[in-house]
């Protein structure tokens, strides 16, 4: 990489790859950039079938794109099997005895599954999921830890046509008997338990308390992952099997039958701006393609390389960067179960170190508490064999991404910086590791077929650098097709602002340069180390306590997460508040949702800023805990002492 200008942290630093780097990625010039995203653009389906052509189908489309916005079929007619391009394909093409994965648990033992065995795997489970009468279309819920079975489960319910729903580790009984109710799940994969920071997480308890309200669920499958030592775990008769016992009495043989093109692939639920999560629906063919790409493209996978993405199958990126795109790309990855932080910071770098990754692919979230842990954990262990660095989930913060590229990356690395959304399927805005000119903070220029633009309220076009909606002009591959039950909401949410565009409830700004700064979301939705949680969720998670009455939660800018969560309690007639109360609620949040949405700081107040016609004034309270001051309009306040004496326990 070339040396920054003198300057500091301001957009006038610019970093290029270095030529030997350019020279053997895909992509070597902007002007390779410019002429192929030109294309993409003018003639999507052109592009497109290009890119959808190296996978593999067993029947050809007819038509690349069929657009009636909001709504996209591609490649129509064509059918596939998503699980033939991510494995089978890779027994024939020399890839067979290559290491699929290599998997590390928290406790440190390890396994590597070659891309034959991992076939073996996937057929031998879809043959289980048949077994226990799984269809086409029927909805299996995954709640697992970070092993190579998450993956084999969810490449399983592809391969016969089943559609999965994985939700993330860390979320309660609560949240999975939301979900579970929403997509009326047949069956759940799960396992007994998972290592996290030295302790075992519950997962198959977790399952046994959320079926105790949502009673549809005929099949549980749960995979030994921990033993009956350290997670026993009781299996009701009729409904609970163990995955090895199944596993043991089918055959390991089986053969992908072909889906439609637009044949549902996954569900995947995340936070809206109400209590309620979306229930995001991708397709097979057009998101195979979008993740297939973006992996070609962006992270530049070549066949020697080790790639590393550390987040967890449970959010997309998981999906589309540890599952889909990398196998599709027959390339080798690490995987690893437990916290970065376990036993110490340097776990991460121990395993670049120990296995050789080459591209490594993290969240902002996670560097920041790297820095504070401090230098001398990647100082003391051998980082020289990546590569290519990438970035996700929240704007990077210039400091941060200094860090990464000096301490991680070795001033040799570039960085991709990468936008997208569990709608997006795929990433959209993301510098190209060969050409781009990366600058701290910006997530740069749209991607192949992506036609990004920033509009104001009217639907012009922004100028330079002023700020407005971060949109999409045309439908891309890896699109959501919609949100699984609600045809309305996603017209409403995504569909609504300006006809036949998508608003991705982002705002942003483009520099002279033409490259995207992504400055935050424009809804009720907060971004909480990397992961989105809707303020209303919280907020109704609160209400659900016995003692509150009312809550407004806000986000703030929080040092190592990105934002914090701040909530704002009524609570009900002659109840006393104490710190006791708080640390209640807070525990209460956690179980209602899960770790990660509890707040980090909770204020009493006899009543919430309100205007005369009853609404809570948001922007006050948001103003308060970033600046402890409100400025602006706040004649329409019904009680402005609310105001005063929030003003004041803040300052305590
Ligand atoms: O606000 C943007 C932020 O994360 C949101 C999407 O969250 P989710 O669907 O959970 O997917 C996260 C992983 C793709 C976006 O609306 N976001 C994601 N990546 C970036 C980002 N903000 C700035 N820069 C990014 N690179």
């Amino acid at each position: 990489m070339s040396q920054p200008n003198k300057s500091s942290l301001t957009e006038e630093r610019i970093f290029k790859p270095s030529k030997d780097f350019s020279k053997k990625a895909r992509i070597k010039s902007m002007a390779q950039y410019k002429r192929m995203h030109k294309e993409s653009i003018e003639k999507p389906g052109v592009f497109w079938a290009k890119e959808a052509k190296e996978l593999a189908w067993q029947k050809k489309w007819t038509k690349a794109l069929d657009w009636k916005a909001p709504y996209a079929k591609w490649f129509v007619g064509g059918k596939l099997n998503v699980c033939e391009s991510c494995v089978d394909q890779h027994l024939t093409n020399g890839r067979a005895n290559k290491a699929a994965i290599i998997w590390e648990g928290e406790p440190g033992e390890n396994r590597t599954l070659t891309y034959r065995q991992l076939h073996r795997e996937v057929c031998n489970f879809s043959n289980v999921l048949l077994a226990k009468g799984i269809k086409p279309k029927d909805r299996v819920m995954i709640y697992m830890p970070m092993t190579p079975e998450a993956v084999i489960a969810m490449l399983a319910c592809a391969r016969i046509g089943a559609v999965h729903s994985v939700i993330f580790g860390g979320f309660s009984a609560e949240s999975i008997v939301d979900r579970l109710e929403d997509c009326q799940a047949k069956a759940i994969i799960t396992s007994d338990g998972g290592y996290r920071r030295g302790g075992v997480v519950p997962l198959k308890k977790n399952v046994d308390d959320a079926l105790k309200k949502y009673k549809a669920v005929e099949t549980v499958i749960v995979h030994q992952r921990i033993g009956k030592e350290g997670a026993p775990v009781k299996m009701k008769r009729g409904r609970d099997v163990w995955w090895h016992e199944e596993a043991a009495q089918v055959s390991s043989k089986h053969e992908a039958k072909a889906f439609d093109s637009e044949h549902p692939l996954f569900i995947l639920y995340t936070s809206g701006s109400t209590g309620k999560p979306k229930g995001i629906l991708h397709t097979c063919g057009g998101y195979l393609t979008g993740t297939y790409a973006t992996c070609k493209y962006i992270f530049d996978m070549q066949d020697d390389d080790v790639y590393w993405c550390t987040a967890d199958v449970g959010w997309i990126t998981g999906h589309s960067y540890i599952t889909y795109g990398p196998l599709a790309n027959g390339v080798t990855q690490v995987m690893y179960e437990g916290a970065p932080n376990f036993p110490d910071f340097g776990r991460f770098w121990d395993l670049v170190e120990k296995y050789g990754v080459t591209i490594f692919y993290t969240a902002p979230t996670a560097i920041r508490a790297f820095i504070k842990a401090g230098d001398h954990f990647p100082e003391s262990r051998d980082l020289s064999s990546l590569r290519l660095l990438g970035t996700v989930g929240e704007p990077i913060n210039p400091e941060a991404w200094m860090w990464y590229h000096r301490k991680i990356g070795g001033e040799r690395c570039p960085i991709v910086d990468t936008w997208w959304q569990t709608e997006t399927g795929a990433i959209m805005i993301s510098p190209l590791p060969g050409c781009t000119p990366t600058t701290p903070g910006t997530a740069t220029l749209p991607f192949f077929g992506v036609d990004a633009a920033i509009l104001d309220e009217t639907g012009q076009e922004v100028g330079p650098n002023e700020g407005g909606k971060l949109v999409i002009r045309k439908p891309w591959p890896s699109m959501l097709r919609t949100i699984y039950g609600d045809k309305k909401r996603y017209r409403d949410t995504y569909w609504n602002d300006y006809a036949g565009i998508y608003t991705a409830g982002d705002g942003a700004r483009r520099d002279k340069k033409g490259n995207f700064w992504i400055t935050g979301r424009l809804d009720d939705v907060l971004n909480v180390s990397g992961h989105r949680l809707g303020t209303a969720e919280v907020e109704s998670a609160l209400v659900s306590h016995k003692v509150v009455a009312e809550s407004a939660v806000v986000g703030r800018p929080h040092e190592i997460k990105g934002q914090g969560v701040v909530a704002f309690v009524t609570v009900k007639a002659g109840v006393k508040t104490s710190d006791a109360m708080a640390k209640e609620l807070r525990n209460h949040v956690g179980h209602v949702i899960g770790a990660i949405a509890k707040p980090d700081e909770i204020y009493f107040t006899p009543a919430l800023p309100k205007t005369r016609s009853g609404k809570i004034m948001r922007r006050l309270l948001k103003e308060l805990v970033a600046t402890g001051k409100v400025s602006g309009n706040i004649t329409t306040l019904e009680d402005h002492k609310v105001i005063a004496d929030l003003q004041a326990q803040l300052k305590k």
